[in-house]
């Protein structure tokens, strides 16, 4: 898709607060501080719309992006950062669950993994904790520029087997930094999207990326 408008709706912690707009929405689920703004700064090509930090747990609330009038991205905030309490983690389970079993206009989930390390045990729970329910999900390995080129299947197979992914799950090799595998994902979250795949949202931008 090649996007011309992008802006930040609102950050949202309770249902009320989601945007009343009813445009089909893809939400970005991951662990704290893998890169899941930084993937939605690269997909839209803004620098920093979707405010990123080497600090982990930066993101707290789910950050609502909207792009071309046709797509609203939600940043959901990470899971897994072990220096928040007991009553935080709770609280994020709450608000997550309640986002993503309710929220009718939910399309589709990328769920973003860091290709360099095996998946963590949140990783892995809450991979399965979309598939159990039902979800449209697929997975972001990013980080891709770390790890060396003739790295990468042993990597995606790692990740691929932590997750217990099967042959019909859907993995895209990505990188923030580079600019890989945009394409592809925006042609996976066409097809989540639209109802016809030949419409506007499947098709991949025309310009390349440089690094
Ligand atoms: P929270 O909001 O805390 O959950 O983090 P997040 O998942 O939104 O991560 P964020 O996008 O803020 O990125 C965390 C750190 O990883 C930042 O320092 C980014 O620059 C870096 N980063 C993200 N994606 C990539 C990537 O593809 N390659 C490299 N080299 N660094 C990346
Ligand atoms: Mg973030």
């Amino acid at each position: 898709m090649k996007v011309t408008h992008s802006e930040i709706v609102i950050s949202a912690v309770h249902p009320r607060q989601y945007p009343a707009d009813a445009l089909p929405e893809i939400a970005l689920a991951g662990r704290s501080n893998v890169g899941k703004s930084s993937l939605i700064n690269r997909m839209i090509n803004r620098k920093n719309l979707a405010r990123t930090s080497s600090k982990p747990g930066k993101t707290q609330t789910i950050n609502f992006y909207r792009i071309n009038q046709a797509l609203m991205f939600a940043d959901m905030p990470g899971y897994g950062f072990a220096k928040v309490s007991k009553s935080v983690r709770a609280e994020w389970g709450k608000m997550a669950e309640t986002y993503f079993l309710k929220r009718e206009t939910l399309r589709g989930i990328v769920h973003v993994i860091d290709l360099r390390h095996p998946p963590s045990k949140d990783d892995v729970a809450m991979y399965g904790w979309f598939k159990e329910h039902g979800l449209d999900v697929l997975i972001a390995a990013t980080k891709a520029d770390k790890v060396k080129r003739g790295q990468w299947p042993k990597h995606m197979k790692q990740v691929k087997e932590g997750l217990g992914m099967v042959p019909t799950d859907k993995l895209i090799l990505f990188s923030s930094q580079t600019g890989q595998g945009k394409d592809e994902l925006w042609s996976e979250i066409g097809r989540l999207t639209q109802a016809s795949p030949s419409e506007e949202l499947a098709e991949t931008s025309p310009t390349q990326d440089h690094h």
